[in-house]
């Protein structure tokens, strides 16, 4: 039953009817606020979205355990003559991503970045016995840091209402420009021979300015066809589906 009232209500957004739509506002806004007071996540989504307006790329955190086997198995392949290798998890979430290259590459030194304060303060948590390291984006610490063997950028550069507005032709939430000044960033600490993964983009990687120093990794995955609108250096989309490369090598 409660299905069916909640898309009644939803419907109402948009009623011709003035109570209709009062009742949608009251039971939307309520909700809101509810989930505002009692859900810490929820709260650091929508308080952060608003602290770092103009540099935040996706707002929720949704992210699980092993969530992308092929791509990790693949660094793992790469990665395997190394004593040691350095990976960043860029928009790491909850941590989830740096807990399962740990499984991955025990060997390896892992680095979660992220904008959401209580993600990094549950990555902290979690992180019992202090293996990794965890910054802020905008912080210091994570403008030194550098020297990465792979960078994953995996569910970060997209923004959600994107893929649920109806009309989605310029894309929202974010800019070419924001993901580009990361991504040449990024660039900057990744070190010849090392891995660049992105999955999940509403921009192309080969689009941006340092995209002419990689080469897509040669693997049969590579190229995996989503539905997931794609825009161009303009905004403006330019697919609903696309299979751009995930996994690229940094040339020497
Ligand atoms: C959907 S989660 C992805 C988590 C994980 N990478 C995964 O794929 O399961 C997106 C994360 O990106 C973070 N994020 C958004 N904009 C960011 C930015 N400019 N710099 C770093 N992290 C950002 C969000 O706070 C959120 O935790």
């Amino acid at each position: 039953m409660a299905m069916p009232l909640k898309a009644t209500i939803k419907s109402w957004a948009n009623s011709r009817f003035a109570p209709a739509r009062l009742v949608y506002r009251v039971c939307h806004w309520g909700l809101f606020g509810c989930r505002l007071v009692a859900d810490a996540r929820f709260r650091s989504e929508t308080v952060g979205a608003w602290k770092h307006r103009g540099h935040y790329h996706q707002r929720p955190t949704y992210t699980e355990a092993n969530r992308y086997p092929v791509l990790f198995a693949e660094c793992t392949r790469h990665c395997a003559g190394l004593a040691r290798p350095k990976l960043l998890s860029f928009g790491c979430s909850s941590g989830e991503e740096v807990f399962t290259l740990a499984q991955y590459m025990p060997q390896a030194d892992i680095v979660g970045v992220d904008i959401n304060d209580w993600c990094l303060a549950e990555c902290r948590r979690k992180d019992i016995q202090h293996r990794h390291t965890f910054h802020h984006r905008r912080s210091a610490e994570y403008e030194r840091e550098q020297g990465f063997d792979a960078i994953f950028c995996l569910a970060v550069f997209q923004h959600s209402d994107n893929r649920s507005n109806a009309d989605n032709s310029v894309a929202v939430g974010h800019t070419f420009a924001q993901f580009e000044e990361n991504i040449l960033l990024l660039d900057a600490k990744l070190k010849p021979g090392g891995l660049f993964i992105i999955e999940y983009a509403d921009f192309r990687f080969t689009d941006t300015a340092c995209a002419a120093r990689y080469t897509p990794l040669d693997f049969p995955k590579n190229r995996l066809l989503r539905r997931h609108p794609l825009y161009g250096p303009d905004n403006r989309k330019v697919a609903d589906q696309h299979d751009s490369p995930r996994i690229f090598v940094k040339q020497g």
